[in-house]
């Protein structure tokens, strides 16, 4: 089964059929929220709002493995996770959509693995390729299928927040190779592939980077959310249609 794990200004789609809520437990503490069960273009997801849905839990408190954990626990195999980035790449404008292929971690202090104690048995998750090569392709096709244009490939850097950045770290992190910064890439990125999940990412660009395009006094939140709100229309098509063709 697939699921998707809603970010900033997406804590509701509005197209899923919700036959379902399930407060979930799990070794490592409880999600996020009730997992909400039921079928996107008749096809049976599992939506959960990594913020909570109130959206009152900021990226470093977010129960990374706990989320995980649960939707792996109810059969989950694939999650698409929406994540919100400001803009690096010149063409990473406000309204973009892309598909992470990389992803650098500056987070600290995150429970980032399973393996937390000294007498399991742990394996190297192999990081290479960290992202689901297969269903960042699926979500490429849907996409392009649903007529939404979304960009293939970029390095995402994760950034502990909530605080946002000044602009000596927007250009050390583009020194470092990084297209887009966001908060909650990591350590989901990891864990999704220590549960040997395949994992793939649809960020979504609310605002320019600290210092880049309009970007040059601070962020202004208005904008970003109409922004985000206008961007998730388009998600939730592309969401549709990955959904639908799921299995191809
Ligand atoms: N920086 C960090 N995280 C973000 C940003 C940003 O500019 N925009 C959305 N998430």
């Amino acid at each position: 089964m697939l699921a998707i794990i809603g970010g900033h200004g997406l804590t509701e789609l509005a197209n899923l059929e919700i036959t379902h809520r399930q407060v979930m437990r799990t070794p490592y503490g409880e999600p996020s929220g009730a997992f909400l069960f039921g079928t996107l273009n008749q096809q049976e997801v599992i939506f959960m709002a990594r913020h909570g849905y109130g959206h009152t839990i900021p990226p470093h408190l977010v129960n990374y493995r706990a989320n995980l954990w649960a939707l792996r626990e109810q059969g989950v195999s694939k999650v698409v996770s929406i994540s919100t980035v400001g803009g690096i790449r010149t063409d990473l404008t406000p309204g973009t959509l892309v598909v992470p292929d990389q992803i650098i971690d500056y987070t600290h202090g995150r429970d980032a693995t399973f393996y937390d104690t000294r007498d399991a048995i742990y394996t190297n998750a192999n990081f290479t390729l960290p992202y689901c090569p297969q269903l960042r392709a699926h979500i490429l096709r849907s996409a392009s299928i649903a007529q939404q244009p979304c960009l293939d490939g970029g390095v995402y850097a994760a950034t502990q927040g909530p605080r946002l950045d000044s602009i000596a770290e927007i250009n050390r992190y583009e020194r470092d190779g990084a297209d887009m910064v966001g908060m909650t890439g990591m350590p989901e990125t990891t864990l999704a592939m220590e549960l040997d999940l395949n994992y793939a990412i649809i960020a979504v660009v609310v605002n320019y980077a600290a210092g880049r395009g309009d970007n040059k006094q601070g962020i202004n939140m208005e904008r970003v959310n109409a922004t985000a709100n206008a961007a998730m229309e388009q998600v939730r098509g592309i969401l549709e249609c990955v959904v639908g063709r799921n299995g191809d």
